[in-house]
């Protein structure tokens, strides 16, 4: 018998220092440590030696074993410490990561929602209050209210979209905010200051000035002693306040059931300053909405005094102010949610 057990710890080693998981390493065990290992052939064969010899090689075995099971822990815990950290490797989160890719944009309001809150700002500066109306109204404070009857002619300056609800063409979506002029005289309290924004409907085809959903901001005026000149005062200071120091207001005789007289009011044209282009078809003015003074039948349906009371009234397009003011050519890329155009404003 062959007893080099050097030889045999140094073999051990070797094996030893290739493996890396701890599957293997329990199987190489086996093989170091068994009763057929080297070790353990050494190990039976002591009983056929005299008792002085087994004595000292026995110990030289027990020595070898013991610094293979050494190696072998130590092994073990190399095997360990390396999977672990690798597991925990694996496993870590970086919430410090950073990818430009997948940065979410920041979105921000719409160029007609700013338009309108910039609006109601200028407004409230002036001294009035905010209202809202319901989008689906009756035909009493669309039409009738504001001194137009059935079959009145005027109705064909609105294109009314009606719903199937109730009797036929009685409920439908507001074409104007006007109806909100009534609600609020209808409430009651009195004098009135009130500009009354919102969104409202007619049956037209979308062209580069029209859309069939729009935006409207009403104002209303009821109090003692109100003229036309308030009115004229009043459109010129929102005019200049809301479009620069360069532009200005003039008002154009028109009708409007409503109010009496009535007007259209023009402000300069914003794309040429008012020297004249082909938007403002080179009258140097762009029409921005209607106005005059609140007609006494509609001060009748609400039940106000006209001869104690007087007041003005005036409507005009927010989609319309967004255009003009930032020289929008065509206003159909406000209902498209392009997001090119969408970032820009
Ligand atoms: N409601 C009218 C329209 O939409 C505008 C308007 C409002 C005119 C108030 C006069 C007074 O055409």
């Amino acid at each position: 018998m062959d007893y080099n057990l050097e030889i045999v710890v140094q073999d051990a080693k070797d094996a030893l220092s290739t493996i890396d998981d701890l599957e293997e390493l329990s199987r190489l065990r086996n093989n170091l440590l068994s009763k057929k290992s080297q070790l353990g052939t050494a190990r039976s064969s002591l009983a056929t030696l005299p008792l002085d010899q087994r004595r000292e090689i026995g110990a030289k075995i027990e020595l070898a074993r013991k610094e293979i099971e050494s190696a072998l822990a130590e092994r073990r815990q190399l095997i360990e410490v390396r999977t672990r950290k690798e597991k925990l490797a694996a496993d870590e989160i970086d919430i410090t990561e950073w990818l430009e890719s997948s940065t979410p944009a920041r979105g921000h309001q719409h160029i007609v929602q700013r338009t309108r809150d910039e609006l109601e700002d200028v407004f409230v500066g002036m001294g009035f209050s905010v209202n809202e109306g319901p989008e689906v109204e009756t035909d009493w404070y669309n039409f009738e209210a504001l001194n137009i009857p059935p079959a009145h002619p005027a109705r064909g300056m609105w294109d009314t979209f009606y719903l199937d609800l109730g009797e036929p063409e009685t409920v439908l979506l507001r074409t104007h905010t006007s109806p909100t002029q009534i609600r609020v005289m209808e409430s009651g309290e009195l004098p009135i200051y009130a500009v009354m924004p919102g969104r409202c409907y007619r049956r037209d085809t979308p062209d580069s000035r029209h859309l069939p959903i729009f935006h409207q901001i009403e104002g209303l005026v009821v109090d003692i002693g109100i003229s036309f000149a308030n009115l004229a005062g009043t459109i010129e200071d929102f005019t200049t306040a809301y479009f620069g120091a360069g532009i200005h207001s003039r008002l154009r005789p028109s009708y409007f059931p409503f109010t009496e007289p009535s007007a259209e009011f023009e402000i300069t044209c914003t794309i040429c300053a008012g020297s004249g282009c082909r938007t403002c078809s080179h009258t140097g003015w762009i029409e921005l909405g209607g106005c005059g003074m609140v007609h006494p039948a509609v001060f009748e349906a609400v039940g106000i005094d006209s001869k104690r009371w007087t007041g003005f009234a005036f409507g005009f397009g927010i989609d319309r102010c967004a255009q003009m003011r930032y020289q929008i050519p065509d206003m159909r890329v406000l209902m498209e949610n392009d997001y090119r155009f969408m970032k820009q404003l």
